[in-house]
């Protein structure tokens, strides 16, 4: 059951979410569901939305991203024990086809903890700081941080992570292919990383 075109649209995953009666072709490819019950659910939830901040939110996670980043695990080039494990064997169907099965839930957004951090946040996120020289985030995220292509979505992620990715592009154990990251948070105080994880995991 694999995809005929590399760029598949979305009805090639859902149609083999749905076929159940294998071919024999199908008895070596695994479903999307089998291998989402049996590992991807353990640590993002069945539906992507992950209850513990220890684990990024897949639900409404642009595909191309979340297939970006499953091959940068594969290859070494995104450090993560964890996930490294749980890509090693799948294949390029495979990866394309769980990319598309999340990106199509709904995410559910978090409710700030601190309002008034989270409109500090905001002003970050659309403006930039000028006087350090942080760009705005929305230049690349898009006005409502929905991301596009391999650009992250950020709306509705849990704030702790979105807090522990930008310390790792920071000291640099996470390295973004071009490093675009690094540089564009750098900059960014303490405080301000904090306020910025308040309002992106608020809103959807
Ligand atoms: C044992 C727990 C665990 C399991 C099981 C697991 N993951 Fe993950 N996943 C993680 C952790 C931890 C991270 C964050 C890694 C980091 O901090 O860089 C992550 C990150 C990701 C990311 C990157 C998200 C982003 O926003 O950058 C993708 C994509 C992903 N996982 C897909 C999957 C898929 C698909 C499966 C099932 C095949 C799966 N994961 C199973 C723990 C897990
Ligand atoms: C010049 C474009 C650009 C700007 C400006 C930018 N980003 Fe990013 N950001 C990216 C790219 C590209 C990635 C994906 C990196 C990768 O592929 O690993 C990313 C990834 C991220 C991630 C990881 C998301 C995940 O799911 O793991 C976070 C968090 C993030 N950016 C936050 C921010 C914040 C906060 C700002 C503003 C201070 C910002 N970004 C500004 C381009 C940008």
């Amino acid at each position: 059951m694999r995809p005929a075109h590399p760029a598949a649209p979305f009805a090639v995953a859902c149609a083999m979410m749905l076929a159940s009666t294998a071919g024999p072709a199908a008895a070596e490819e695994r479903s999307v569901r089998e291998l989402v019950e049996a590992r991807c659910q353990n640590c993002h939830g069945m539906e992507g939305q992950s209850s513990s901040p220890n684990y990024p939110k897949l639900a409404s996670q642009n595909a191309e991203y979340l297939q970006r980043q499953m091959f940068n695990f594969k290859l070494g080039k995104r450090r993560s024990t964890e996930m490294k494990a749980q890509v090693a064997d799948l294949s390029a169907a495979e990866v394309q086809a769980l990319a598309e099965y999340f990106s199509s839930k709904a995410v559910i957004a978090d409710v700030a903890f601190d309002p008034a951090l989270a409109d500090k946040g905001r002003e970050i996120y659309l403006n930039g700081n000028r006087d350090t020289g942080v760009t705005a985030c929305a230049t690349c995220h898009g006005p409502r941080a929905h991301g596009a292509l391999f650009l992250p979505r950020l709306a509705g992620q849990h704030a702790s992570y979105i807090e522990r990715q930008i310390h790792a592009f920071i000291d640099r154990t996470r390295q973004a292919p071009d490093m675009v990251m690094h540089s564009v948070v750098t900059a960014l105080t303490e405080d301000e990383i904090v306020a910025l994880g308040q309002y992106l995991s608020g809103i959807d």
